[in-house]
């Protein structure tokens, strides 16, 4: 039932702040006088012993999937201590890459059915690595299979394009670093304010959807375009790579999300008065080197679009000119979250522009059950 709306995606993309509630919700501790703020993830707390003492940890996933498991990679590192490798699902099987006993191997899927991630599972499991699912379907090939996991509790997604699904899948993964990493005296400041962020995120996504009509109009502008560029660093170069790939899947406009401390070593080249290009300079501790970035690109005459904090608007256009959309700040492993709305929009709206399809984007099916 889509309700108000004209498609599921753009149901879906609306209805965030509430699926981001239901995925918090009973997980999260908001503490008091004697207690400690914290979070509860049921289906891991038999394991968390476990996967504290594991030497690395593994994230898998396709797709969207496998974005959302790289907008989380830095906070568990920085949480937990152990180091964190991503793998495209295919691609570690494709090669047999080395999984360990020691391992604990996290497989990402809103399905929980998508082929090539079950076949990585299997190898895991065959390499005896203990595996964790995440994943929004409940009896799923990956939920059952896994030795415990997490469920994202998004509620049913029916757009072929992942889009609250990506975002709760986010939250569940700062969950999850919050979980296994130590409750330390020096991390007590940050784990607070991560989770006074968790439970503010809801109202700051509403806010951030008021971008609507703002992301229509661009749409507008972009929409005889032939590509798309989407530059971003640190917590939000997932937030490039989930921004093209949404665009290509629906809007079926060539996009790509690239890494800008990359950018000098090829995609510059690119760079001329027509091309499009989304920059990602929300206020984080990359946000200088973001800065830098749109530096030279106005140097080079770039057609820039810069997603900025609040307020930022003058100070991170000077130089130059570009058209701007200003998002709220949350904490920093938070704004992955936030950042990818307007993209999310953007896509949607671009493809309705051009009259494609939007919830069943050609040659696509939302389960991806054949490899
Ligand atoms: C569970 C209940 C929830 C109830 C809550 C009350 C289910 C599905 N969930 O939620 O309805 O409100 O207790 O405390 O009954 N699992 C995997 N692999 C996965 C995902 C999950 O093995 O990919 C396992 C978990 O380890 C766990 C079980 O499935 O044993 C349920 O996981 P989850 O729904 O996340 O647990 P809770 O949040 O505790
Ligand atoms: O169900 P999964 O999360 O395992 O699906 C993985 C990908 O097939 C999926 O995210 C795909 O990239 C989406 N259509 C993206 O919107």
């Amino acid at each position: 039932n889509k309700g108000k709306y004209e498609h599921y995606m753009q149901k879906e993309i609306h209805e965030q702040p509430e699926s981001l509630t239901t995925t918090m919700r009973g997980r999260l501790l908001l503490g008091g006088t004697s207690k400690a703020k914290g979070v509860l993830l049921g289906g891991l707390k038999d394991h968390l012993k476990k996967i504290r003492r594991s030497r690395r940890i593994v994230f898998i996933g396709c797709g969207t999937s496998y974005n959302a498991a790289l907008a989380a990679r830095s906070l568990v590192e920085e949480l937990s201590g152990i180091p964190v490798t991503m793998e495209i699902a295919s691609d570690l099987v494709d090669r047999q890459g080395p999984i360990y006993r020691e391992d604990t191997v996290v497989f990402v899927s809103q399905s929980g059915e998508t082929a090539d991630t079950l076949q990585a599972l299997d190898y895991a499991l065959e390499n005896d690595a203990l595996c964790v699912g995440i994943t929004n379907t409940v009896g799923s090939a990956i939920a059952r299979r896994t030795h415990c996991g997490v469920h994202i509790n998004a509620g049913c997604e029916i757009g072929v394009a992942s889009t609250k699904a990506y975002t709760s899948q986010i939250v569940v993964m700062v969950m999850l670093a919050l979980a296994i990493g130590d409750d330390t005296i020096s991390s007590k400041v940050r784990r607070e304010a991560i989770i006074d962020g968790l439970f503010d995120l809801p109202s700051k996504a509403k806010e951030v959807l008021k971008l609507d009509q703002e992301m229509e109009d661009l749409a507008q502008l972009l929409i005889a375009e032939q590509s798309l560029l989407v530059f971003g660093r640190g917590y939000n170069y997932a937030t490039a790579l989930e921004g093209a790939l949404k665009v290509k899947e629906v809007a079926l406009m060539h996009s790509e999300g690239i890494l800008a401390g990359e950018m000098k070593h090829g995609p510059l080249a690119l760079v001329d008065e027509t091309l499009p290009i989304v920059v990602i300079a929300t206020r984080d501790t990359c946000f200088s080197k973001q800065q830098s970035v749109i530096q030279q690109l106005h140097a080079r005459k770039g057609r820039l679009i810069v997603m900025c904090t609040e307020g930022d608007a003058e100070s991170v256009c000077a130089g130059g000119s570009c058209r701007v959309i200003e998002v709220p700040q949350v904490e920093d492993c938070l704004q992955p979250v936030i950042n990818v709305i307007p993209l999310q929009l953007l896509a949607y709206h671009l493809t309705v522009l051009r009259g494609y399809n939007v919830d069943q984007p050609r040659n696509l099916a939302k389960s991806v059950t054949t490899q």
